[in-house]
């Protein structure tokens, strides 16, 4: 990435983009660990979060990433904005890009807005969610989540996701984080499974760089390395496509006894928000093998990186000044 830079899509990024992005999270976990988590890195930068969609994490988690490097930041809210008086997207984007900013991140409930917004724009703009398209920083966070863990565990500073069996879980037609996951994982070299109903499966995998796909998740519970669940989406009209959600909860559900199946060393991940007893039992999101809030804690740093990369002047070295 290089300014006037976008992050739209995992894709633009490549195995080079995701990698540089990792290595300099490192650098951003150190700041975060400080008694005063935070370096000069982009004084006098305006970091806009633009979410016409709800969100706790992304959101909370770029505005803090952008503060803990020093930059100004400004919270366009929807209700309080005149795009509740019927402003366009378009001029609701100039009018901020006219005021001088640097970044803007954006989220709506429609594919393909954060590459309108770039071409309207004259700052940088990163994707922070595009309906159903794509969530990369999601993937880099998730990246940098299993690449730490295993880090950890092994002693080492292993590279790569080589040959690691990734499950991911759930309602994969609606994701985009499932659809920026498989990316990012694939592109890492991570062997990926996707596992759902027939009618939460994407109708051909095609363009999609997976093993391949199941229905039997007791079956791939087992020989997983990382089991990757996702939120059934309600406001997708989800469960219109299921029985009933006590059966998709039996048949596709974490619950306690399955977690059983799992190898000792297999990790559980979740993007967040959980639906706690649907998707996940509540007792297994809190387990150790669960990772769930550490993939929190590393967006921060995450997101401080990618901001650094697009916005920062200044040479890496200086992150620790
Ligand atoms: N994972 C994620 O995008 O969460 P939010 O919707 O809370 O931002």
């Amino acid at each position: 990435m290089s300014a006037p830079g976008h992050l739209l899509s995992v894709a633009d990024l490549g195995v080079e983009g995701i990698e540089e992005v990792l290595a300099v999270s490192d650098s951003f976990v150190e700041v975060s660990e400080r008694a005063i988590p935070k370096v000069p890195a982009l004084r006098g930068k305006t970091v806009v979060s633009l979410f016409y969609e709800e969100s706790t994490r992304t959101r909370l988690s770029f505005e803090t990433a952008a503060r803990r490097l020093s930059a100004d930041v400004m919270n366009f809210s929807l209700s309080n904005s005149s795009a509740a008086k019927g402003e366009s997207l378009r001029d609701t984007v100039q009018t901020i890009d006219a005021m001088g900013v640097d970044a803007l991140i954006v989220r709506h409930s429609s594919a393909g807005v954060p590459w309108q917004v770039a071409s309207w724009a004259t700052c940088s703009v990163v994707n922070g969610g595009d309906g159903w398209h794509e969530h990369p920083t999601q993937a880099l966070l998730d990246c940098y989540t299993i690449r730490r863990a295993l880090q950890l565990r092994a002693g080492t500073q292993r590279q790569h996701l080589d040959g690691l069996r990734i499950a991911i879980v759930g309602d994969i037609k609606h994701s985009r984080v499932a659809r920026s996951n498989v990316l990012a994982f694939s592109m890492l070299g991570a062997e990926v499974t996707l596992v759902g109903p027939p009618t939460l499966l994407p109708p051909s995998l095609e363009g999609w760089p997976v093993a391949g796909a199941s229905h039997d998740l007791d079956d791939v519970l087992a020989k997983a390395d990382v089991v990757y669940l996702l939120r059934l989406q309600a406001e997708r009209q989800t469960e219109a496509l299921l029985p009933s959600l006590r059966e998709y909860t039996a048949t596709f559900g974490l619950a306690r006894e399955r977690a059983r199946l799992l190898r000792d060393d297999a990790m559980v991940m979740h993007p967040g928000p959980m639906n706690r007893g649907v998707e996940i039992a509540a007792e297994v999101a809190d387990l150790p093998r669960s990772v769930i809030t550490r993939q929190v804690a590393n967006g921060v740093a995450v997101r401080m990186a990618v901001l650094f990369l697009l916005l920062g002047s200044t040479p890496s070295g200086d992150l620790h000044g």
